[in-house]
């Protein structure tokens, strides 16, 4: 019978040592280390007065939302419908899904997951009149209406309507619907988490809360409230805490980090506030070659945007990875480095964590050396 890994891992749990006897390549949290991120971000959130609903399109785990609310998030982000069907089907309040919802399936979807939600935990933002209208119309079959909010385009543009204009154009049209509440506003603006450049970065995201709060207070002046002004990833979260212009935080990658974000959130010589807690394992699966091995991880294994893995444990920390096909990776230990044996456990920080987390079905999650338990990645795929 085929066995999934999990399958093959379980019987780890509690074992001491179980983290080094893992089946590979196996997708591991590091626990402490994500309570510790997940309670910073939520002490910071309290601490500036903005409230925190994180991005679970990081985790896509009903168990990592929950520890997320239980340390105070007011609910959870999803991109995609799929994902929050698994949030409230996990009993996860506050779900905002921050892409529209256009084709008639998914306004069909989205219209059976409020009726399901109680009224208010399903949001969803608008960024197109047509697109309001169908979701009034689908809207008819609620027993109460269906929470909206309008997506700015933030510059960034890649949902959400262009000017502010556009916005209070479709604010007006959402506040004059009786099949639809109009709830607040979101502006992501996903081009500028990423700058490395401290300096450029709060430049360009205080650009963004001016033009966020103008947008606010012309609306207001129509008398159209935003209660709700979302946005601000890991990247700009303490930037977007600034000055009033967000209530509120969708921030993801905070809760694993990666090697892309560790750079960007590292300022100067102050490490980043969040911890890497998301880590792969590997083992070297091949050590015939002169100036590398092999190890269990590829393609398959890591995302491919954002760069390659670092290693973090089990080889000296200056070797490099490169991918070497779907399952397999080379890793080439410095001159003079000690080489991995063969069947040697190998960990590695991942490139970009959402992408990586979605090609594993499962979490190995552990304190120290032990196999804590074991949890789904719930949403990985769901659309
Ligand atoms: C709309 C939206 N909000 C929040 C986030 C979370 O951003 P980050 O993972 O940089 O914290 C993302 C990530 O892509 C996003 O697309």
């Amino acid at each position: 019978m085929p066995q999934d890994l999990q399958q093959v891992n379980a019987p780890l749990i509690g074992v001491p040592g179980g983290r080094h006897l893992l089946d590979t390549p196996a997708l591991l949290i590091d626990l402490p280390a994500m309570t510790r991120n997940i309670e910073r971000m939520a002490a910071f959130a309290k601490a500036h007065g903005v409230n925190l609903r994180p991005h679970v399109k990081t985790h896509k785990s009903v168990e990592i939302a929950r520890r997320q609310v239980a340390a105070g998030a007011v609910g959870v982000s999803c991109v995609t419908l799929g994902e929050a069907e698994v949030m409230v089907q996990g009993g996860i309040p506050g779900v905002l899904i921050t892409s529209p919802a256009v084709t008639p399936s998914k306004i069909a979807r989205l219209v059976k997951l409020a009726q399901r939600a109680r009224p208010g935990d399903v949001m969803v933002v608008i960024d197109n009149p047509q697109n309001l209208a169908e979701l009034a119309r689908a809207a008819s079959e609620l027993t109460h209406p269906l929470d909206v909010l309008v997506d700015y385009g933030a510059g960034y543009n890649r949902t959400g309507a262009a000017t502010q204009a556009k916005v209070l154009e479709m604010a007006a049209l959402a506040a004059a619907e009786p099949r639809l509440r109009l709830r607040g506003l979101q502006a992501y603006a996903g081009n500028l988490q990423h700058i490395v450049a401290r300096e450029e970065r709060g430049a360009a995201a205080a650009a963004l809360r001016e033009t966020v709060a103008g947008i606010v207070a012309a609306a207001r002046r129509q008398g159209l409230n935003f209660d709700i002004v979302t946005g601000a990833g890991t990247g700009t979260h303490d930037l977007d805490s600034q000055q009033n212009a967000f209530t509120e935080l969708q921030a993801g990658s905070y809760v694993f980090m990666d090697a892309e974000y560790s750079r960007v959130l590292a300022d100067g010589d102050q490490p980043s506030p969040f911890e890497t807690s998301l880590f792969v394992q590997t083992a070297v699966v091949s050590t015939n070659a002169a100036d590398w091995v092999t190890v269990d991880g590829g393609t398959k294994c890591f995302s491919t945007d954002s760069g390659v893995p670092l290693v973090a444990k089990g080889a000296d920390a200056a070797s490099r990875y490169a991918f070497f096909g779907d399952e397999h990776g080379k890793l080439m230990p410095p001159a003079g480095a000690p080489r991995p044996a063969l069947g040697a456990r190998v960990e590695f920080v991942t490139p970009h964590c959402d992408p990586t987390v979605n090609l594993h079905d499962a979490y190995h999650v552990v304190e120290g050396g032990t196999l804590a338990a074991i949890w789904p990645v719930d949403a990985r795929g769901r659309r």
